[in-house]
């Protein structure tokens, strides 16, 4: 026991060190991978997609994305790995365990805590399934339990220590205002973490600090945004990004100007967060036939996310 707690110790003193490098170099150049998930019917358009506005969301803020494919050799997700500079785990209504999707999260966040360790910095950012996915990755079990929290619209709660998170301590004066105040927060999910089940759940409540809470439709409370204590990882189970770029008419977005300037905000932190990272593509060529501008996303008016971007499995890439 007493073994365990210093070499615990050790681990979160490096990692400590390394997210508070000051004057690390700053890529300006950053590419972030953005995790496929498997469509439910792959007849249609393709067998894996991801919601455009995840990748607008990270292009808005100075990012090129690549996808991370699925199905994909150990060997392919290594060479991605030390190519790219951060991976968004985004929304969507794969299962979190046994899809090619949580699979392929599972190998990135190993590479990544690794990566971490040893003072290579490497940041996830986990958004609504994302975040789900990143409590079952780190607990190695499903502890989600139901909540009645689609399409509203909330203010943050902050939980105590939040304005000491790196996430969240430099929070421009009408940003937390708009934060805490204004519906600018969209949420849309039936699955959350519990306070109870984070607390009770070593695992995560050493892992993860909790920056705020929320309650859904029947009072009952989530933890809507978290930060790991020392690791680049972030997750928010509300929607940076629909605030930018879901324009569903059926859906309640908060698209007034005080909810962009929150969603750029972080769309912000996460990229300056992948500019800390200096792992770049082997060459050239490769890049420029990896990064998303090489595909064209379908548009649909009305669905849940505006438009996905469609891959195969068999498609290969360079990488
Ligand atoms: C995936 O393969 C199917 C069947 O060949 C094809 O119809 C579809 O257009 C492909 N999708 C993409 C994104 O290449
Ligand atoms: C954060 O808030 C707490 C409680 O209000 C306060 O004691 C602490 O000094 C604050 N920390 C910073 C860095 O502002
Ligand atoms: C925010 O949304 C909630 C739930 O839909 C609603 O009750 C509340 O009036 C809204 N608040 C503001 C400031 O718009
Ligand atoms: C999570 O919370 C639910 C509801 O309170 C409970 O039934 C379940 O046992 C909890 N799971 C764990 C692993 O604590
Ligand atoms: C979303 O909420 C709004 C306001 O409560 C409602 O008018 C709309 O029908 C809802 N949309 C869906 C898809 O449930």
């Amino acid at each position: 026991m007493a073994g365990g707690t210093s070499l615990f110790l050790v681990t979160v003193a490096i990692t400590t060190a390394s997210l508070n490098t000051l004057g690390a170099a700053v890529n300006e150049r950053p590419i972030v991978g953005v995790l496929l998930q498997e469509t439910s019917n792959p007849s249609l358009h393709g067998d894996t997609y991801v919601p455009t506005p995840y990748i607008k969301y990270l292009e808005s803020a100075g990012a090129r994305v690549v996808p991370v494919r699925v199905k994909k050799p150990y060997s392919y997700y290594k060479r991605l790995f030390s190519q790219i500079n951060g991976v968004l785990f985004p929304g969507g209504g794969d299962d979190l365990i046994r899809s090619e999707m949580a699979k392929t999260a599972k190998i990135i966040y190993k590479l990544a805590i690794k990566a971490n360790d040893a003072g290579d910095y490497f940041p996830i950012w986990g958004t609504c399934q994302g975040f789900e996915l990143l409590t079952v990755l780190t607990s190695g079990e499903n502890i989600l339990t139901n909540y009645d929290a689609e399409n509203i619209s909330l203010p943050l709660v902050f939980s105590p220590g939040y304005n000491e998170s790196r996430l969240l301590r430099n929070l421009p004066s009408d940003v937390y205002t708009s934060l805490t105040t204004e519906n600018v927060t969209l949420n849309a999910h039936q699955w959350g973490l519990s306070p109870k089940n984070y607390s009770e759940n070593q695992k995560l409540s050493k892992f993860y600090q909790i920056l705020s809470t929320n309650k859904d439709r029947k009072d009952k409370e989530f933890i809507s945004t978290i930060e790991a204590y020392s690791y680049p990882i972030y997750g928010t189970q509300w929607h940076p990004e629909k605030n930018l770029f879901i324009w569903n008419p059926k859906l309640v977005v908060n698209h007034g100007k005080s909810a962009v300037r929150v969603a750029q905000y972080f769309a912000d932190f996460l990229v300056s967060e992948a500019r800390k990272s200096q792992h770049k593509f082997f060459n050239k060529k490769c890049e420029a036939h990896s990064v998303m501008e090489n595909y064209q996303p379908e548009y649909q008016a009305d669905g849940s996310y505006n438009g996905n971007y469609y891959f195969n499995y068999t498609d290969s890439g360079c990488i």
